[in-house]
């Protein structure tokens, strides 16, 4: 998993340019009416979606494994804690958090990394916390392509393994964690023009 991202961002830079994804600006707006300030991102890669929340006033905390991906946030003047590992390996710190929000991470793991991972994000929500989740949808065009490594998983590059969501899934992975919501996100591919928008699932969680 790490030599797949670190040579992506090696060889390839900031490669989804600097606009931030809709869904942080979805989960952005959500957290600002929970009145949520402090934030981790599992998954930070450079910085796109990070930034966002902290041009908003948000203390924010990365999590991301390439350190090439943390050293193009360091040059475009992030200065926010990153914590430089995989998420297999949460906890960090010991803080709680008012929020986590998680872009396009957690389909990337096996099926006992993400029950792992979920478990790990819970316990650093802090009460009435909100996490918010996006994965690969089996709605998406990509679903089925490359090679099949167990039920909805698939290599569909070399060394990039896609686990695809659909409602039961998620029901049955969320459930333990608070899930309050599930929605399908059309998250549209803005740093390529006339590229197909990719279909996520967005997951809302709320600690009691
Ligand atoms: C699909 S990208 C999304 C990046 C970022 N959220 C964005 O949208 O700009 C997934 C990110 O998660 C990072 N990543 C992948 N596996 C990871 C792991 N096990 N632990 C921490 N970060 C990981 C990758 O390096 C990459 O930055």
């Amino acid at each position: 998993m790490n030599e797949y991202w670190e040579s992506r961002f090696m060889n390839e830079g900031a490669m989804w340019k600097f606009e931030p994804a809709d869904s942080a600006i979805y989960a952005l707006s959500l957290f600002k009416s929970e009145k949520i300030r402090e934030i981790l991102v599992p998954g930070f890669g450079y910085g796109r979606n990070g930034k966002l929340f902290i041009d908003n006033g948000f203390k924010v905390t990365g999590i991301e494994i390439s350190q090439s991906a943390i050293d193009l946030a360091r040059q475009s003047g992030l200065e926010c804690t990153v914590h430089h590992g995989s998420v297999t390996l949460m906890p960090f710190d010991n803080q709680k958090y008012d929020g986590i929000f998680c872009f396009a991470l957690i389909h990337l793991l096996n099926q006992r990394e993400r029950r792992n991972f979920l478990k790990s994000c819970f316990s650093q929500l802090k009460p009435c916390g909100i996490m918010i989740f996006t994965a690969a949808s089996k709605n998406t065009g990509l679903y089925g392509h490359g090679r099949c490594i167990s039920k909805d998983r698939y290599e569909i590059a070399r060394g990039l393994k896609v686990y695809f969501y659909d409602n039961d899934a998620i029901l049955k992975e969320f459930s333990d964690f608070g899930i309050v919501e599930c929605s399908d996100f059309v998250e549209p591919v803005k740093f390529m023009e006339g590229e197909e928008p990719v279909k996520l699932k967005l997951v809302i969680c709320k600690k009691a």
